[in-house]
């Protein structure tokens, strides 16, 4: 997968994020499907965790000073995953391989739904004032 203007948020720092995200993504499911070991899971999801601490954060705070009217929905989101991230990081310590598969589809979820659909309503709720 590679970047595309149209995935831009309207936000230069937070596409900046995006592609960071984007391409641990693409790393990861590119490699699951020749097999990943647990380390490099863990080592994938440790990297995620800490660019989407302060991610989340920022776009929490610029969804209220736009008044993005769905934004508890949005950040609640974000809690998910954080928790996701939190139990993926669990099952690897304790060995759990079928962890590889189900990271999978959350990344894939992360990518097609949180970024291209639900992150891309607060960029359409600046553009037009319509949430
Ligand atoms: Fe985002
Ligand atoms: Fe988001």
């Amino acid at each position: 997968m590679n970047w595309k203007n149209e995935y831009s948020v309207g936000v230069a720092k937070f596409d900046d994020d995006h592609v960071i995200i984007l391409n641990l993504i693409d790393t990861y499911l590119t490699q699951s499907d020749s097999g990943l070991d647990l380390k490099t899971v863990r080592f994938i999801i440790d990297q995620l965790g800490d660019y989407s601490q302060s991610h989340f954060k920022a776009e929490e705070e610029y969804m209220t000073e736009i008044g993005f009217p769905r934004m508890e929905d949005h950040r609640r989101r974000h809690h998910e995953m954080l928790d996701q991230l939190t139990y993926i990081r669990d099952q690897c310590e304790k060995g759990e391989v079928s962890v590889v598969e189900v990271t999978a589809k959350f990344l894939h979820d992360w990518w097609n739904n949180h970024i291209l659909i639900e992150d891309m309503a607060y960029k359409r709720f600046a553009d037009s004032g319509q949430a």
